[in-house]
């Protein structure tokens, strides 16, 4: 990748880039929880978005996508742009300068390696390599925490959709080996040794091929019914501000004032919190079988309680649910698409993928792509 991007940009932009990338993720548990002020564990990935660089001294910014073989101008103090995949460089740029930084014009390549749609966070990778970049081409002094935000808020403000903070965090503070337990309140986090092999298992996530395309208005309605629940409880209980403050006794208390629905969703995060805390705790004693308990739990609430699977991730946790070989699985991700990510014990794992492929033929008539992950660095200059 980094030898095409820097053949592509020399061809549109001559010579003279720097050179960024910032992966994608996984997330072994604490899902839809992030924006819920609650715990998440995501690690970053050994797939990644890279940017090629360079001021331009004009006006306009120029800009390629390899991915889509687009060329644009963006000058950035007009409208926003109708590529949505320009929109991210727009959101970005647009949220630095309400920081305060100004941020010169440049010549911009970039192309990536995240496949699109299958819950691997590929915008916020997109995201966090060109804030990244620009932050450290024209030494703008925000912080990595910063970038997340900014990143965070370019999805809310020039993409709609109104997502939490661990895709960009992790994709910006990831290390190699380490998963990222991050408390999404008070953004305090640690990184922790992740090495299944060590422990006689894989980590392997199967991509169903469904576009999440319903994603983002239904991620919407998901957040809203949240609040929706947190401000019944807060108008009883004082200093509730958040599904983090609320305990099953609340939200038990007060469910005749709720809405079915909104109760249940909110069931979800309350126990997923606690789920991901179990399975830290799991994980810090070396037991892979509780925590694959915990993450198996995980993926039943998403589907019945929280209601963001599909049929497609739901045959695939059947499957993994009923093998022994198969410590935990469970949908990644915002949902309605995407990958499953299960932990396999090595002895079992060539069996299992051979049974996926086969299953799934026979029942979708297509094989699930299979993607290996190797937990990786965090946001970085190459060259
Ligand atoms: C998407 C969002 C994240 C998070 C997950 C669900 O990836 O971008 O902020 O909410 O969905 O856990």
């Amino acid at each position: 990748m980094k030898t095409k991007l820097q053949e592509k940009f020399k061809e549109h932009f001559g010579e003279g880039a720097s050179l960024y990338a910032s992966p994608g993720r996984v997330n072994l548990i604490g899902e839809h929880t992030d924006y819920n002020m609650g715990f998440v564990m995501p690690g970053a990935i050994d797939k990644a978005i890279y940017v090629a660089v360079k001021p331009n001294g004009g006006k306009v910014c120029h800009l390629y996508s390899i991915d889509y073989d687009e060329a644009i101008d963006l000058d950035m103090a007009g409208e926003k742009p109708a590529q949505q995949w320009a929109c991210y460089i727009y959101g970005v740029v647009k949220e630095m300068e309400k920081r305060g930084a100004k941020v010169p014009s440049f010549d911009m390549a970039f192309g990536g390696d995240v496949p699109l749609g299958a819950g691997l966070s590929s915008s916020a990778a997109l995201e966090s390599a060109v804030g990244f970049a620009l932050n450290d081409l024209f030494g703008l002094g925000f912080d990595r925490a910063q970038l997340a935000k900014i990143g965070q808020m370019t999805e809310h403000n020039y993409v709609g959709v109104r997502c939490g903070i661990m895709d960009q965090f992790a994709s910006l503070f990831g290390e190699k080996g380490k998963i990222i337990r991050l408390d999404c309140r008070s953004l305090e986090y640690k990184l922790e040794p992740f090495d299944p092999e060590a422990a006689g298992c894989k980590v392997v996530l199967f991509d169903t091929g469904v576009k999440h395309s319903l994603a983002s208005s239904e991620y919407n309605v998901r957040r809203a019914q949240c609040e929706k629940g947190v401000s019944v409880v807060a108008s009883h209980v004082p200093g509730v501000e958040s599904l983090r403050d609320v305990t099953l006794e609340m939200l038990n208390q007060y469910k005749d004032e709720m809405d079915e629905v909104v109760y249940r969703r909110c069931r979800f995060v309350i126990e997923e919190n606690q789920r991901l805390l179990d399975a830290c705790q799991a994980l810090e004693q070396g037991d892979y079988v509780t925590f694959g308990q915990k993450v198996n739990g995980s993926h039943k609430g998403l589907s019945q309680d929280y209601e963001v699977s599909c049929p497609e991730l739901d045959f695939l946790a059947d499957i993994a649910h009923a093998n022994p070989g198969v410590l935990g699985a469970r949908m990644m991700g915002g949902g309605f698409g995407g990958c499953t990510i299960n932990l396999v014990k090595t002895e079992a794992y060539d069996a299992y993928l051979q049974e996926i492929k086969t299953k799934y033929q026979e029942k979708f008539g297509r094989e699930p792509r299979i993607i290996e992950v190797v937990i990786s660095q965090g946001a970085h200059k190459i060259a």
